[in-house]
């Protein structure tokens, strides 16, 4: 496995050489290995154009994801019912800003800077994941984002901690972590409100029946009519299709669900034998399209915040780079700064 502080020199151009382009077989060739050999593709290493764009694609999305996702849930912050709730989600929308910043500096790896991606996502170039574009209209809906929305997210995740990119695979590493923390809490609120006063279980129940199929999206398109999927499963970024991530979802969603009292808002939901698996009722993709498009109940009110705070924020990015100039001058280091 190729580490970052002594990168395999088979795989490493050396820098500007003239004549790399004719090396570029060679290269492909050590790549193509790398990846099937299950080795860690390092920030040094060469790597195919596609693959680096892909990478960042996808990267930047994850991070915009985690950051835009702070938005429906400190909505609540202050009107937490305890102390105690209010401590865990202040520490769970913490949490999410961290995964932010390690995306980012995952991405900045690939040679792309932190201000290019937030200037794509502030310009619409860039996507979130369109689960944050719902409202979070009760206390119960922080219950449900945490049981159903970060529960998807490990679904999701957990593979790409083996993803053939190091930089990524390590973020994920330590991200999903803290993400099944973020799940627990949720399941834990939800069993409270669903064991308490009839209004309390019917406020869970109205939650969770809003964002089961929103939850479901998050996978995204069919394999038939997803257009990233086969190239980046060859690449071993991705490791398994939608739909199988969406099935296993699934199949450990029921027995919680079960558990917690509340029902799934699937008439269509039921255990196949034959499978192995719950089949479950078709998910309205117009509905998906429509909110990836910015038809979304909230797509607004998210990138107008988004941009605020940014801005708001610009007095902070000032002052760390005067701080780093400064330092830089009487130290003689002349790293980059961030504006
Ligand atoms: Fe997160
Ligand atoms: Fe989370």
């Amino acid at each position: 496995m190729a580490t970052a502080a002594a990168p395999r020199t088979d795989r490493t151009p050396a820098d500007g050489a003239p004549g790399a382009t004719a090396d570029t077989a060679a290269h492909q060739h050590a790549f193509d290995t790398a990846v099937a050999a299950e080795e860690r593709i390092e920030p040094r290493d060469w790597m195919p154009d596609a693959y680096r764009a892909t990478l960042v694609r996808q990267i930047a999305q994850h991070a915009h994801s985690e950051i835009i996702g702070m938005q429906p849930e400190a909505n609540w912050i202050t009107r937490a019912p305890s102390l105690r709730r209010k401590a865990i989600l202040m520490a769970k929308v913490q949490d999410e800003a961290g995964h932010g910043l390690y995306l980012y500096s995952a991405a900045e790896t690939l040679g792309t800077s932190r201000e290019e991606l937030l200037d794509k996502l502030h310009s619409g170039r860039q996507k979130y994941s369109s689960i944050f574009n719902y409202p979070t209209l009760t206390w119960a809906d922080v219950g449900a984002i945490g049981w159903l929305v970060d529960g998807a997210a490990i679904t999701n995740q957990v593979p790409l901690c083996r993803c053939s990119y190091g930089p990524y695979a390590r973020a994920m590493v330590r991200i999903c972590k803290e993400e099944s923390f973020h799940q627990r809490q949720g399941y834990e609120l939800l069993l409270a409100l669903s064991q308490g006063t009839p209004e309390q279980h019917a406020m869970a129940q109205d939650a969770v029946d809003r964002w089961w199929w929103p939850s479901l999206m998050m996978f995204g398109p069919p394999d038939d009519s997803s257009q990233h999927s086969a190239q980046s499963m060859e690449w071993k970024i991705k490791r398994h299709s939608n739909d199988e991530l969406r099935q296993r979802f699934v199949d450990i969603a029921v027995p919680q669900a079960e558990s917690l009292g509340l029902t799934l808002p699937d008439p269509d939901l039921k255990w196949n034998e034959e499978r192995g698996h719950h089949d479950f009722g078709a998910i309205d993709w117009t509905e998906f399209k429509e909110v990836l498009k910015g038809n979304g109940p909230c797509n607004e009110q998210r990138i107008t915040q988004r941009r605020r705070a940014h801005d708001e924020g610009a007095w902070v990015r000032e002052a760390a780079a005067a701080h780093a100039a400064k330092h830089a001058g009487s130290t003689g280091w002349t790293g980059a700064t961030r504006a």
